[in-house]
């Protein structure tokens, strides 16, 4: 083994001082040669002041601070330098990063009012500001913003003010299906019509338009539905909604669509136009006018 280091090392010397003759051989000539090596100038790279790198120039080696800025930057989407007027300064020896990084400060007041500070707790990433992440600070601070939302909830009280808000709205922004949660009245009910009679921070306050057909009605008043779509008089085409206008659990008086049709001592003798007409959702009606 030692014999073997010995020989190669002795072959490579001989090797080095062959070439160094061989050198000074060819540069003989010459004479003026200073280095050792060949390369040619070329002045014409230092003819012009180096130019700040553009934001795709630092994006070549940073993909990643590049695409996001890009992608989701939003107003951000100006060059790198602006924020990052000290760079390639991080020295793990000074533990320097966090002085080294660009401050909201420097161009931001407090947006948000003198109670909301920590800026990154809720917008991680300066590349992508308008990205908010679903943190822990900004499921406390939901009310500091929206406070109107929070106020209709108290006020109307029901089972989703019981919930927090991030049950539903999962990320900043994000709009839950009613669906994800519930089953529809009826099978195929549409979502949009979800909310026409439900607003969602008061779900028990419940309008509606003229165009809810009875079947949804129905869906919870089956022995009323039925009574009324089998019943033969022209109640039967009459939409309950018709009647029971607008707001649920709305009863309309009579006299409001017929106003006194009979006598007055007869009105007066019985108040109440049922007494007669016994059922509104389905009338009785003389023989001969059946079909
Ligand atoms: C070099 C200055 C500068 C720094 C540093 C800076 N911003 Fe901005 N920021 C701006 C400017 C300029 C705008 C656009 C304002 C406008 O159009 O009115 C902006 C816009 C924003 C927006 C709205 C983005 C949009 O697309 O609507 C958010 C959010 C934001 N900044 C958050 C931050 C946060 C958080 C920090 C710290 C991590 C930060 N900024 C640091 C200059 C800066
Ligand atoms: C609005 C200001 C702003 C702009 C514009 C901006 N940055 Fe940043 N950048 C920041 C802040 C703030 C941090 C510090 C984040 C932290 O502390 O983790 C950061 C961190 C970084 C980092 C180190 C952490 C990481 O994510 O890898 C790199 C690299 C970087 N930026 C590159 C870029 C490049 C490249 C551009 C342009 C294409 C750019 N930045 C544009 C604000 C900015
Ligand atoms: C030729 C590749 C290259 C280019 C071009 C480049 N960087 Fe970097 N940069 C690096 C490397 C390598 C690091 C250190 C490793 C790391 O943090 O990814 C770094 C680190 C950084 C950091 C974090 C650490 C520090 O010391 O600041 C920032 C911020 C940064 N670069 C910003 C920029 C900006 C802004 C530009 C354009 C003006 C740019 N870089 C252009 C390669 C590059
Ligand atoms: C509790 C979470 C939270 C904190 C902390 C926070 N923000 Fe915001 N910020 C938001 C939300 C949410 C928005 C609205 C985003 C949207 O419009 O979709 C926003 C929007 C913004 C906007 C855009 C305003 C506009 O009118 O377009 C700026 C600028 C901004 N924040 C800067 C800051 C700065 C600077 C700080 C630190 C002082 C900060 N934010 C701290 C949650 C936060
Ligand atoms: C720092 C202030 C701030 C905080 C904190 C905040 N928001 Fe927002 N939020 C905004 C702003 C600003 C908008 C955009 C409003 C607009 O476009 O009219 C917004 C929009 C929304 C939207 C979308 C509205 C729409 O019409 O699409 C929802 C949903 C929402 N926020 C829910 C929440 C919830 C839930 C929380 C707590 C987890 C929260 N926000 C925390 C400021 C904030
Ligand atoms: C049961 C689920 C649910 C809960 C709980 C909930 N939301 Fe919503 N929120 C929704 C839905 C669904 C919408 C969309 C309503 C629409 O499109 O008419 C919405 C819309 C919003 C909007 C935008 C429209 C508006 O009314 O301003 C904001 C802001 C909002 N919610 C904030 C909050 C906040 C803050 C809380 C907690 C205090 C909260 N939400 C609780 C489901 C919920
Ligand atoms: C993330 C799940 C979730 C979403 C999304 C959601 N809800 Fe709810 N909702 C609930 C829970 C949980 C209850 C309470 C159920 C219980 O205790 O039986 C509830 C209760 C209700 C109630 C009865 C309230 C009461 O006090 O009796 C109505 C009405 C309702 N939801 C309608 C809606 C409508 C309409 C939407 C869409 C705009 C919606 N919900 C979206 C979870 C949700
Ligand atoms: C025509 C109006 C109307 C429409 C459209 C409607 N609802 Fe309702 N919903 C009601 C009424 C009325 C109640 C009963 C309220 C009460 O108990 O006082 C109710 C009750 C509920 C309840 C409470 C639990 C229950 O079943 O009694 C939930 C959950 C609910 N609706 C979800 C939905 C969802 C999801 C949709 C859309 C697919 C929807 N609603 C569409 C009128 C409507
Ligand atoms: C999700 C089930 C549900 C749906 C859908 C529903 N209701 Fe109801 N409705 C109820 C409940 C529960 C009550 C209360 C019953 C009680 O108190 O005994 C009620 C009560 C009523 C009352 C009685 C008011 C009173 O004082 O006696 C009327 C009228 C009524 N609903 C009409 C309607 C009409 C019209 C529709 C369709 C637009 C409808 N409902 C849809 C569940 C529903
Ligand atoms: C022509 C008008 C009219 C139409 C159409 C109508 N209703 Fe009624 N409804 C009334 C009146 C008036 C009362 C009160 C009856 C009383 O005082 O006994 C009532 C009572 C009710 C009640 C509470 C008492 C009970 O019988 O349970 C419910 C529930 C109801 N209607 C549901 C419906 C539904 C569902 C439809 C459609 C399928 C419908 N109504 C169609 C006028 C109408
Ligand atoms: C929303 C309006 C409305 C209300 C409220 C209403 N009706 Fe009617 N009613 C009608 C219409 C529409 C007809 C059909 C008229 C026609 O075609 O000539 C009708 C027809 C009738 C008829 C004739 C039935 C037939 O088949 O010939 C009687 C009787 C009647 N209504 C009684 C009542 C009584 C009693 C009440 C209260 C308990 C009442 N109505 C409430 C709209 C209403
Ligand atoms: C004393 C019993 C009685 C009372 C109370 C009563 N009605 Fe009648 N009503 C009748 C009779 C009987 C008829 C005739 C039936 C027929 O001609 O087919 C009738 C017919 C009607 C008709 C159909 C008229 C037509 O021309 O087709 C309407 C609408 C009507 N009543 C509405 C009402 C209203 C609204 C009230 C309450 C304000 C009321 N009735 C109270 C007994 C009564």
């Amino acid at each position: 083994m030692m014999q073997r280091l010995f020989t190669w090392k002795k072959l490579l010397s001989g090797l080095v001082v062959v070439m160094a003759f061989a050198g000074i051989a060819m540069a003989a000539p010459q004479g003026s040669k200073i280095a050792t090596v060949t390369i040619p100038p070329a002045p014409d790279q230092y003819a012009s002041e180096p130019q700040p790198l553009t934001a795709s120039q630092c994006g070549q080696c940073h993909v990643g601070p590049f695409n996001n800025l890009k992608d989701d930057g939003g107003r951000h989407r100006f060059a790198c330098q602006k924020c990052h007027n000290v760079f390639h300064a991080y020295n793990p020896r000074k533990q320097n990063w966090d002085a080294i990084m660009p401050k909201c400060a420097s161009c931001h007041q407090k947006p948000h009012g003198a109670k909301i500070t920590d800026c990154a707790a809720c917008h991680t990433n300066p590349h992508a500001p308008k990205k908010i992440g679903s943190t822990s600070q900004l499921a406390i601070a939901c009310f500091d913003c929206h406070a109107p939302v929070r106020e209709e909830l108290l006020k109307f009280p029901s089972k989703h003010t019981k919930l927090a808000c991030t049950v539903c709205h999962t990320s900043h922004g994000y709009i839950p299906s009613c669906l994800t949660c519930h089953k529809p009245h009826t099978p195929g009910q549409p979502l949009a019509s979800c909310k026409a009679c439900h607003p969602v921070h008061r779900p028990l306050q419940i309008t509606y338009g003229k165009d809810v057909p009875s079947a949804t009605c129905g869906a919870c008043h089956s022995k009323v539905f039925n009574v009324w779509q089998h019943g033969t008089s022209k109640h039967k085409n009459v939409a309950c909604v018709a009647c029971h206008k607008d707001k649920h659990r709305f009863v309309p008086q009579c006299t409001s669509c017929h106003g006194k049709p009979h006598q007055q001592v007869i009105h007066d003798k019985f108040p109440r136009c049922l007494t007669c007409h016994i059922d509104v959702h389905d009338l009785p009606v003389m023989p001969s006018q059946k079909k």
